[in-house]
């Protein structure tokens, strides 16, 4: 089909223009007859500019634009000119313009659209999902996924300014053990056996560095068959990194720079840099959380001290058996009613703890069920800890270390979301590093690696690692914005007596650690460089730069949370014969 092939994006055309012959390509944003004339708002993906059919300037194009409907494709010859004064639209980058049609082209017809094409869904995500082809269209959409493109592409030209290589590693591996579940794929020409999709590049750009490559990066797909939520893929793009012959500080201001780059070019924002760096301790003491969003204060305060010799059983006896009992003031919620109060315990028990009590502190005096088990000095000795003033609500929660330090996290999150005092448009990058190396798990009875096998131990914890292995810190670094973690890396181990040592302590004999990184062990025999490096989640980033609720707002075609692309329908079930051809068979 020969038609007028455009000369201008819709959202491109603007006053310099007027006088301007144009053509025009894109789909019928909505038509509307006025007056015996036709104004046709026409879409592109660069915006959306509005077209006028008169008959007394051409008739025929006037007719057959009486037949245009939503998301036709059209081809649109035209003038440019200024719109009449009162017809100018504030609210429209091409506002001050129209183009009167002169010649027009139909090509290709649409059906109704099952799903309103605005800026803002306004349909069930269920829907958008299935039709996602015509939920791309709406310029919300568009706009995340040209911003993925942008940020992908800073990061490309960063990476390749410094020195690194894009490198690629193989889909089809090795299922290796820690992590995640993997996602498997049986090998027809080798009956039984089956690749691993890879959860990250992890094993792969580790050799790259025994190969010398020194400074590798890819923009890399990852599977990890796991439950998801909003921030959780089974398939996700991670920014991976890897880097020979540094130490922690080269490689957190190095990124540090990186993020600067990208918030720059993607939003104009400067950022304060060296971004505050949190011992894991503090972190979990100060916000309950290893991701600690710093907008806002509510922080967590200990009080296992002063209730120690306390009459209130469940507070005394938590701190007797090594247990924390900690808290947060909320301001201005003292005057909850009854049933506001009492909804507050099953919020903590949401987040594992047994309960949660209260304190309010009233012009009345303290109001709360557990008053009546304190003497009047330890009530004082509360109130002076959390700095409290009446009006405030004092919350605490008494269990094992770690889970009333999460739980009082979780809560501190609920009420910094209630009481809105997170701001908008604030970007709080910060570090998080010195997690533990090891952490044990009770229902296996060993050693677990909190982020991998390979991750080194901080040098100066080395020499506790058969006394007190759960006290070795590693030389690890998560990246946290805004509460959400953004990534996380470590400098790995390099030296094979070390590495060893790890996995004697995760319980690996040294075949089973043979088995499985046979060939990472045998890479690492021949002159293997001192590395570490990181892996940020792509989808994360862009959902915060985007102000985007969800990752899949800013992946083409996500899966919803059990996994299902509702447009495709996958996962299917298979033809017998394929199943045959794998050797496979389906148990009832
Ligand atoms: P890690 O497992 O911490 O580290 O992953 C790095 C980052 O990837 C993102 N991420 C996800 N994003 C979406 N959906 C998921 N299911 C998902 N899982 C992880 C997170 C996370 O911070 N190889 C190491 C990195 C290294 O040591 O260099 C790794 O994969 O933003
Ligand atoms: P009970 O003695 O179980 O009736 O609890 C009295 C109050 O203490 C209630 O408000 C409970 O929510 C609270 N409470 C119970 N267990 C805990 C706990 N582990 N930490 C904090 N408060 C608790």
């Amino acid at each position: 089909m020969e038609y007028p092939i455009k000369t201008f994006a819709c959202g491109e055309v603007s006053r310099r223009d007027i006088g301007k012959e144009v053509v025009l390509n894109g789909w019928v944003q909505r038509r509307r007859d006025l007056g015996g004339l036709i104004f046709v708002d026409l879409r592109d993906r660069s915006g959306i500019i509005q077209v006028v059919f008169n008959p007394e300037v051409e008739e025929d194009a006037f007719k057959l634009a009486e037949n245009l409907r939503n998301e036709y494709v059209i081809s649109v010859t035209g003038r440019v000119v200024e719109r009449p004064r009162g017809e100018v639209n504030p609210n429209m980058p091409t506002g001050e313009i129209e183009v009167l049609g002169s010649a027009l082209v139909i090509l290709n017809e649409a059906k109704t659209p099952p799903i309103y094409i605005a800026d803002q869904a306004g349909d069930d995500e269920t829907v958008r999902l299935k039709y996602r082809y015509l939920d791309l269209r709406r310029p919300e959409m568009q706009r995340n996924l040209i911003l993925r493109h942008r940020v992908t592409k800073t990061v490309r030209d960063f990476l390749d300014e410094k020195g690194f290589l894009e490198i690629e590693t193989p889909m089809l591996q090795k299922s290796t053990p820690e992590g995640a579940r993997d996602f498997l794929v049986p090998s027809r020409i080798n009956p039984g056996r089956f690749y691993a999709l890879p959860q990250s590049p992890q094993l792969f750009k580790q050799i790259l560095m025994v190969s010398g490559f020194e400074k590798y990066f890819q923009i890399a797909r990852c599977f990890r068959d796991e439950d998801l939520r909003a921030d959780r893929q089974p398939e996700f793009t991670q920014i991976d990194i890897e880097m020979s012959f540094l130490n922690r500080e080269i490689l957190l201001n190095l990124m540090e720079e990186m993020m600067c780059r990208i918030l720059k070019a993607i939003l104009g924002k400067e950022l304060t840099v060296p971004f505050p760096r949190y011992d894991y301790q503090e972190a979990m003491a100060r916000f309950g959380s290893d991701k600690p969003d710093t907008r806002f204060g509510l922080e967590l305060v200990e009080v296992s001290d002063l209730v120690a010799g306390s009459g209130f059983k469940v507070f005394a006896d938590t701190v007797a058996n090594n247990g924390k009992v900690v808290g947060i003031n909320v301001p201005g919620c003292a005057g909850y009613t009854r049933s506001q109060l009492d909804e507050l315990s099953p919020l903590a028990v949401k987040y594992g703890a047994k309960g949660m009590a209260y304190l309010a502190v009233t012009a009345e005096g303290i109001k709360s069920p557990i008053a009546k088990f304190f003497s009047q000095e330890e009530l004082d000795g509360l109130l002076r800890r959390f700095n409290a003033k009446t009006g405030d609500l004092i919350l605490l929660i008494a269990d094992k270390p770690q889970t009333a330090l999460t739980a009082m996290g979780q809560v501190r999150l609920e009420f910094g979301r209630r009481l809105q005092l997170i701001p908008e448009d604030t970007f709080e990058f910060l570090w998080v590093i010195n997690f533990p190396l090891l952490e044990y798990d009770e229902e296996q009875k060993r050693y677990v690696a909190v982020h991998h096998p390979f991750t080194s131990p901080l040098p100066e914890d080395e020499d506790k690692l058969l006394t007190d292995p759960a006290g070795v810190r590693a030389n690890s670094y998560d990246l946290v914005l805004n509460g959400v973690e953004l990534g996380g890396g470590s400098i790995r181990i390099f030296r094979r007596d070390l590495q060893e040592k790890i996995f004697k302590l995760l319980g690996f004999s040294k075949e089973e650690a043979y088995a499985k990184f046979g060939f990472l062990l045998d890479a690492f025999e021949y002159g293997t460089p001192p590395h570490g490096g990181i892996a940020f989640g792509l989808d994360r980033l862009v959902m915060l730069l985007t102000g985007s609720g969800s990752i899949r707002d800013v992946i083409a075609f996500p899966k919803t949370t059990s996994g299902i692309c509702l447009m495709t329908e996958a996962p299917t079930e298979v033809a017998p014969d394929q199943l045959k051809e794998l050797s496979i068979k389906v148990a009832d």
